[in-house]
């Protein structure tokens, strides 16, 4: 097989899309925890969870995509708010015994890994990933061993047991640099689930890599003709693009990168204006991080679009105040690994910490 291709859903036997109704599932429940307020409820819900918090040496940790109250009530109680890299290295490196992971299943599934002896909580543990559901572990494993001449490498937002089956597990804030690394070691690599990630990555090293056909249903939705549009309404906006985009839109950016990443060039960019291809969620902290700029969201529903929120993730979403203090009163949605996944998993995903940390790569920086 030419290992400069990709591979089809069909060659691997996986539907052709995710099932719409999965992600009607996910909006669903996302609009029971963002309905209205009764007077009074949110203030009372944020006083009970601090409570909880506190009682049970708890930290709250949370994703650049998820609700600004909870990204808000993760900083006011010395929680974190974060990219998934670094939602991993806070989770082992704060004291806390519970860690209550506000994001997608992946990064509770990852905090358990790396802390078995932490009680790890998530708000809704059914807040999967587009990406997760794309590589189912069976079909996964197959594939790798039809391949063992490659080195695996996997995205982070994969389940415990295609972490298991990885050598190296990546953020998109470290894969440039992991990839650089292997292939100036003349490796071959497998990649997986996503195949934009993949693709730019591959672009940028020049390794040798077999791409897996998964996608993100949010970031594939941008259009390169919609931003296009936007850009010349602000032709002095900057554009800003997460690389699980296609690439046509990866084409137009002036900086692609992870959540951090993004966030730090909004920062340090001089531009008034900037075109935002990623989860909006983000705009809580690009907005704190450059309080005087204007930030759009990149359309992604074609030709001329405008989109006021369309590219929220269904998942992240179903993450609410409400669920959160539920979670925490009963107990419920503790996220457990199988003893002998979890240790295959550790090793794969210490080895991106340790290379994180041996080439003191922080959130951020690893995109360059
Ligand atoms: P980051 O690693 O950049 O936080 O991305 C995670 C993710 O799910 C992006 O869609
Ligand atoms: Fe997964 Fe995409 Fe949601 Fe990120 S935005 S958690 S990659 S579905």
């Amino acid at each position: 097989m030419d290992t400069t291709e990709s591979i089809t859903r069909e060659e691997l036997n996986l539907a052709p899309t995710i099932a719409e109704d999965l992600i009607e599932q996910a909006r669903a429940e996302a609009e029971r925890q963002a309905a209205d307020y009764a007077p009074g409820e949110k203030e009372a819900l944020i006083q009970r969870i601090k409570k909880l918090l506190r009682e049970q040496n708890a930290v709250l940790v949370a994703h650049y995509y998820t609700s600004d109250d909870l990204q808000q009530l993760a900083d006011e109680t010395g929680g974190h708010v974060a990219d998934s890299l670094e939602m991993a290295r806070f989770g082992s490196e704060h004291p806390a015994t519970t860690l209550v992971v506000a994001g997608v299943r992946f990064m509770g599934e990852t905090a358990k890994i790396l802390n078995p002896e932490k009680r790890v909580l998530m708000p809704d543990p059914e807040a999967t990933c587009s990406l997760d559901l794309d590589c189912p572990p069976d079909v996964f494993s197959r594939f790798c061993d039809a391949h063992p001449d490659h080195t695996v490498v996997v995205y982070a937002n994969t389940c415990a047991e295609v972490k298991a089956r990885a050598d190296w597990v990546v953020t998109s804030g470290i894969a440039l640099p992991i990839v650089r690394h292997l292939a100036a070691h003349n490796r071959k690599i497998l990649w997986a689930p996503d195949k934009y990630l993949g693709s730019y990555v591959r672009s940028r090293t020049g390794c040798e890599m077999l791409l897996w056909p998964g996608s993100c249903v949010v970031h594939e939705k941008f259009k390169a003709d919609g931003i296009l549009r936007l850009k010349q309404q602000y032709p002095d906006a900057a554009i800003l693009v997460h690389p699980e985009s296609p690439e046509d839109v990866i084409a137009l950016a002036d900086e692609v990168g992870s959540t951090t990443a993004l966030i730090n060039a909004a920062r340090r960019m001089e531009n008034r204006r900037f075109i935002v291809a990623t989860e909006p969620g983000i705009f809580y902290k690009m907005k704190e991080a450059a309080p005087d700029k204007i930030f759009l969201e990149a359309p992604n529903a074609g030709a001329g679009a405008t989109c006021e929120s369309c590219a929220r993730c269904p998942w992240m979403a179903m993450n609410g105040l409400r669920n959160l203090a539920r979670t925490l009163e009963t107990g419920d949605n503790e996220i457990l690994v199988e003893e002998t996944i979890r240790r295959k998993a550790v090793r794969s995903i210490r080895r991106m910490l340790d290379f994180a940390r041996e080439h003191t790569i922080s959130a951020g920086q690893g995109n360059a």
